[in-house]
């Protein structure tokens, strides 16, 4: 290993220390000059930082401070997310992270990650060469076709990976040396962008999809060679393509898709412990979707694998599940459906009037997927209310006003009966001299732990079960008395513990289910815990800091080789 000294070491955000630098290690390799002349404790760094913090006027301004703190202190980055997720996370992911991406090529400062554009067709194997990591654990990759609810975004949708793989890091521990985030550049069909002197992608609209799906293919493949322990996390893709490609690669590749399975897996934990509040099965409860793409099937499919796991009849459940999208409600006479849709059109006469669905089919839960803010209205809410005792209302699409309600909403138009949830956090809500504390369904609780499964236990699959198993070990976690108030999911000033936990019952799904390419241990708590990044310094500043893997005496804290 070729130790880095000098101005090259300040530089590198992965081994820089600031002016926490030792005056031995700044004597050693060569700082002394360089910096302050001072020796500061990790605390103060982030006191600092705090500070700095707090003279800023708005989360956007936040974020690009943080980003930039990341750029040059790996370390004191996440020491400073990890410190308080509860305030951070909502910074450097939903919901800031949607203004961000609207103003990407804006604020855009330093590189960060790969970009790989579909003119590179037939170069990938050769271009991810360059990565300057030769074992790379997750690739999260978008092509920008839908960024949370504001549809296309192209280019703009590169901040996605890139924050996305932070909360591997900072809510699971996944040493952030072996995450990769990835932009394919497909094109985009957003006019604005395409207009835009600023924008930082290709300018010419999307391919036809068996281009698209092509050059995927090579990606796909590619990766296994360059990097065969690397599982491909699918984010933000048009829900069409989304479903495509998950079921293209998932039989043959470690693969998933976060927005069919994650948002799958954290509803799946909202509505187990729907059910454990008002004391029913999951297979009592009945099912409308609004919004009937990658999320609403994803978690469609999940729910009905639950159901058959309480001894339902897969038909039966699937019966059970009604959507209803922008062309009205999905009837069995509909000839615009895709064949994953089908399985959820059942016979009905066609309507558009959503209240009325409501009032034909009687769901105990209606589950917002959208993407458009606003569409469970009052009338919504008080159909739910009149057939139900406890209407269960899920208002998913994000970012912020794209919630198809707020909780004050839902809980005033209930009269407090409804059990909420949103994708984006909303303060605690007073009503009637109650405190309601709506559930943030945001599928930061189990890709991460599954993230860190996977990473620990070097599994060859990414499957339904693992996400199952997620969910159930994250509903598990909710104390009783929080239970009772309405919180559905953990609290996120604990999320590590959560996921450390939640990621330990994975793991040990992927044991028994023979995917695992480690051997098993004794203990899979201690197991996992013994993989989690923590942000400290390393002893010795251009020396690697190990999460030590169970099969490699190397320390896997990968250091670029000059
Ligand atoms: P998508 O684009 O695949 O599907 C959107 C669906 O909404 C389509 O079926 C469309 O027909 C329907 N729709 C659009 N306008 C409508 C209208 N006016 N009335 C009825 N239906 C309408 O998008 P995807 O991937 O399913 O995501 C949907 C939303 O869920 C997004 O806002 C996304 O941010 C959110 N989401 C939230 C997650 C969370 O953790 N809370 C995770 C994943 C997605």
């Amino acid at each position: 290993m070729i130790q880095k000294r000098g101005i090259e070491l300040l530089w590198d955000p992965r081994l820089n220390k600031s002016t926490a630098f030792t005056e031995v290690e700044k004597e050693k390799l060569g700082l002394v000059g360089l910096l302050p002349d001072v020796s500061e404790s990790e605390d103060l760094q982030l006191q600092r930082v705090m500070l700095q913090l707090s003279q800023k006027n708005t989360d956007l301004e936040r974020y690009i401070y943080l980003v930039n703190l990341l750029d040059h202190n790996e370390t004191l980055f996440y020491r400073t997310v990890m410190s308080d997720p509860a305030r951070f996370l909502p910074i450097v992911y939903d919901p800031t992270i949607g203004e961000a991406c609207l103003k990407f090529g804006h604020i855009y400062r330093q590189t960060r990650g790969m970009y790989l554009s579909i003119k590179r067709h037939g170069q990938v194997k050769q271009i991810l060469k360059n990565w300057p990591e030769t074992d790379v654990r997750f690739i999260c990759v978008t092509d920008g076709g839908r960024i949370l609810g504001l549809g296309d975004l192209g280019a703009n949708g590169a901040g996605i990976p890139i924050g996305k793989l932070q909360l591997y890091t900072a809510c699971a521990g996944v040493p952030p040396q072996y995450l990769m985030p990835m932009y394919l550049d497909a094109g985009t069909n957003n006019e604005r962008y395409l207009h835009d002197p600023l924008y930082l992608g290709m300018r010419q609209t999307r391919p036809p999809s068996e281009e698209l799906s092509s050059f995927v293919d090579e990606f796909v493949s590619a990766v296994q060679e360059v990097f065969p322990k690397c599982c491909i996390h699918f984010e933000d893709w048009t829900g069409s393509d989304a479903v495509y490609l998950l079921k293209r690669y998932r039989d043959t590749y470690c693969v998933y898709n976060d927005d069919v399975q994650g948002t799958a897996g954290i509803v799946l934990a909202g509505m187990i412990n729907v059910a454990r509040l008002k004391g029913s099965k999951l297979k009592d409860e009945k099912y409308l979707f609004l919004g009937a793409g990658s999320a609403a099937i994803g978690l469609a499919d999940l729910i009905c694998s639950a159901m058959v796991q309480e001894g339902m009849p897969l038909k039966d459940a699937q019966a059970r599940v009604h959507m209803f999208d922008i062309n009205g409600l999905l009837d069995d006479s509909r000839k615009d459906l895709f064949d994953f849709q089908k399985p959820y059109a059942h016979k009905h006469a066609p309507t558009r009037d959503f209240v009325a669905a409501i009032e034909s089919i009687k769901p105990t839960t209606i589950i917002g997927v959208s993407t458009v803010g606003g569409l469970f209205n009052r009338k919504v809410i008080e159909a739910m209310s009149r057939i139900n005792e406890r209407p269960v209302v899920f208002a998913l699409s994000n970012p912020t006003d794209h919630a198809e309600c707020t909780p004050e909403q839902a809980y005033t138009w209930s009269n407090g009966k409804a059990i909420y949830a949103a994708g984006v956090q909303f303060p605690p809500v007073h009503f009637n001299g109650q405190t309601f504390l709506p559930g943030q369904a945001n599928n930061f609780y189990v890709f991460p732990a599954i993230g860190m499964a996977v990473f620990a236990t070097q599994a060859s699959r990414v499957t339904d079960e693992m996400f199952i198993e997620a969910a159930k070990a994250v509903a598990d976690q909710v104390p009783s008395d929080l239970l009772k108030q309405g919180l559905l999911f953990p609290l996120q000033s604990n999320i590590l513990e959560a996921e450390i936990q939640t990621a330990a019952r994975v793991a040990n799904l992927v044991f028994n289910s023979g995917l695992a390419r480690v051997d098993r241990p004794p203990d899979m708590v201690a197991f996992i815990r013994r993989h989690v990044y923590r942000p400290e310094y390393a002893e010795e500043a251009s020396a690697a800091k190990p999460a030590r893997s169970e099969t490699s005496s190397a320390p896997l804290r990968a250091v670029r080789q000059a």
